[in-house]
């Protein structure tokens, strides 16, 4: 078999750690697939930056994403923001590339007009690292669960709030300082109210709401809540009767199962000490979704981070690769 081209575009952290698995991987990754991955390039805004690449080739990296895309068999786009993300995919899927993303804004805000472009191209558009990173969430709803009536999802989808509240509510750290101590760890977003104000979370319920009931979920549906104006006080309170105050985003199914209306939210939420939820410590994210003939199921692990979401990421490409060798024979 021929190899399969694989074009990354953005080589920030998720990025490199990407780039080193797939060569790390190499020869176990060519047996899962039936054919070898070839990194065909990757693309950066800044040639010029210093890049924690080790063993990756330096004349693979270029600032022409059109032409590494062009030329590629699974586009993967790890560069986060809308712009120009959205752009080059869209050209990726026209192109009949397999498409895999890790970015929760772009699939939350316009995911839905990418798959239906994605399915009009019979090509595969994958994002499980958008959720919860290597917490296998979106394939369980989309497809693992896809025989069941799901009723309802929980989750803590953003670790950086929860490393704050469990620093707060497991160290008796006060509020501001955990807030601080979880920049200093370079835990929060670029833009920290994405955190703190419920965005972040925000995106990851809706991308999960849309995979497992099918239905449109904006980021405007979300009644959202975050947990900046949480005080001392709050926690205070919490403690003295033994509860838990956590940043949930939940979804749940109204209306029918053949005709689903979703509600979603974000809000903190008091939860019971041993609570699954309330369980939840440090960076971690955990996940419950409860269906009505598999009952409920929980999903924990690492939500963030550049290698566990890279292992998501490298799941989607497997994927999509088998896909392309299938469509070869
Ligand atoms: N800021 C995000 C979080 C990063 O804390 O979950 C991973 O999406």
């Amino acid at each position: 078999q021929s190899p399969i081209r694989v074009a990354l575009l953005g080589a920030g952290t998720v990025g490199a750690a990407v780039a080193r698995q797939l060569y790390a991987r190499g020869p176990l990754l060519a047996s899962r697939v039936g054919a070898p991955l070839e990194l065909s390039g990757i693309a950066v805004r800044d040639l010029s930056r210093p890049r924690d690449l080790p063993g990756v080739p330096e004349a693979l990296l270029t600032d022409r994403p059109e032409d590494l895309i062009d030329g590629a068999d699974v586009v993967v786009e790890l560069m986060g923001g809308i712009e120009p993300a959205h752009g080059l995919l869209t050209r990726a899927l026209e192109g009949g590339a397999q498409v895999v993303t890790a970015n929760k804004q772009l699939i939350a805000q316009r995911g839905a007009e990418l798959e239906a472009l994605a399915a009009e191209r019979r090509v595969g558009l994958d994002y499980e690292a958008a959720v919860a990173a290597a917490v296998p969430v979106v394939r369980v709803v989309r497809e693992s669960l896809a025989g069941d009536d799901i009723t309802w999802i929980a989750g803590i989808l953003n670790g950086s709030t929860n490393f704050i509240l469990d620093m707060v509510a497991r160290q008796g750290m006060s509020f501001e300082d955990a807030k601080d101590r979880a920049g200093e760890l370079g835990f929060l977003e670029a833009d920290p109210t994405e955190d703190l104000e419920g965005i972040d979370a925000a995106a990851k319920i809706v991308i999960l709401a849309r995979a497992a009931w099918g239905v449109p979920v904006r980021m405007e549906d979300v009644q959202r809540e975050g947990i900046s104006q949480l005080t001392d006080h709050h926690f205070d309170t919490a403690r003295g009767t033994g509860q838990v105050i956590k940043l949930v985003a939940t979804a749940w199914r109204s209306g029918t199962p053949e005709s689903p209306k979703v509600e979603v939210a974000v809000r903190p939420v008091s939860l019971a000490g041993d609570d699954p939820l309330a369980l939840t410590r440090e960076g971690g994210n955990t996940i419950v979704i409860e269906t009505a003939s598999a009952g409920a199921l929980r999903f924990a692990g690492a939500g963030a981070g550049g290698e566990p979401t890279a292992s998501a990421v490298l799941g989607d490409v497997v994927a999509a690769a088998r896909r392309v060798v299938a469509g070869r024979s």
